[in-house]
């Protein structure tokens, strides 16, 4: 059956990559972003595209948005709320309106967009939520102290949001990525709200976006709650639960850039 998949952030990245991936299936991909450009430039190449260019940090665009859809499609299959921005400043450097910002995007644009679609989901008792964290969504690093903090908030929402669906048919998944080569580090935030611009070390030595694209189509179909993608810093993730102490003695060494 036709799906209708809505992705944010669709314009680069992991985002480009999953509506290039879910397109073999012929579905409905609506892509969404601020830049309505490279929204135009990724659609080229699907077969059933629908270009929604939104801020997720405007409530009003949410909204209206959320009505578009369900006034031209009635319904959300999967939403993805992959739309995101990293850090590269200490906590010092990081002025409170960058902070903010960085909040503002990550945490309160997944939730604000996912609760105004939910009700289309939850009267068809049908659908799939999927909330972008991270691996710093499950420990804290250097220069990532708000995204680390945002993508930590996004797993107390989405887990007490599943819970509360548990009767439901509605699925929501979390997905924590490691390094997946994309340009998330040039488009990150200095603590002046400037773009990082580079391409940093440890981003280059990133898995394919492909790979990690096919591995979020995959925990979407088998309906799984949480899931890892990424090379060995995912196995940080493992050593910062039962092994806290030398979490902290690897974590100290690592190169943030
Ligand atoms: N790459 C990694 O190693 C990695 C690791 C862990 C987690 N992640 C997460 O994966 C997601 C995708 O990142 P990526 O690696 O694909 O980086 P990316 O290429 O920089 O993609 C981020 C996307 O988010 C969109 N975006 C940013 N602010 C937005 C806003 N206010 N409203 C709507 N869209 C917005 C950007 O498009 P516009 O600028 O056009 O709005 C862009 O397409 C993010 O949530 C990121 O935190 C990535």
């Amino acid at each position: 059956m036709k799906k209708v998949i809505w992705i944010t952030g669709a314009g680069s990245g992991i985002g480009e990559a999953l509506a290039k991936a879910y397109n073999h299936e012929d579905h409905t991909i609506i892509l969404s972003g601020r830049n309505k450009t490279q929204l135009e430039s990724v659609s080229k190449n699907l077969v059933n595209p629908f270009i929604l260019p939104l801020d997720v940090t405007k409530e009003d665009q949410i909204n209206q948005a959320v009505s578009l859809v369900q006034s031209t499609f009635g319904k959300v299959d999967i939403l993805i709320n992959n739309a995101g921005v990293s850090q590269r400043a200490t906590v010092s450097e990081t002025t409170n309106d960058v902070g903010r910002n960085l909040i503002e995007v990550n945490f309160f644009g997944s939730v604000h967009l996912t609760k105004a679609v939910l009700p289309m989901m939850t009267n068809r008792n049908k659908g799939s939520i999927v909330a972008m964290s991270s691996a710093a969504g499950k420990f804290g690093f250097p220069l990532r102290s708000y995204y680390s903090a945002s993508k930590h908030a996004l797993h107390g929402f989405y887990e007490s949001l599943s819970l509360e669906l548990k009767d439901t048919q509605v699925h929501v998944m979390i997905v924590c990525p490691g390094r997946i080569k994309t340009d998330i580090s040039k488009n990150a935030l200095t603590g002046s709200g400037e773009s990082h611009n580079q391409m940093d070390q440890g981003q280059l030595l990133g898995i394919p976006v492909e790979k990690c694209a096919s591995k979020i189509i995959q925990g979407i179909t088998k309906k799984k709650a949480e899931i890892y993608i990424g090379g060995n810093e995912i196995l940080l993730i493992y050593i910062k639960r039962y092994l806290p102490f030398l979490f902290r003695l690897i974590a100290k060494r690592v190169n943030p850039k």
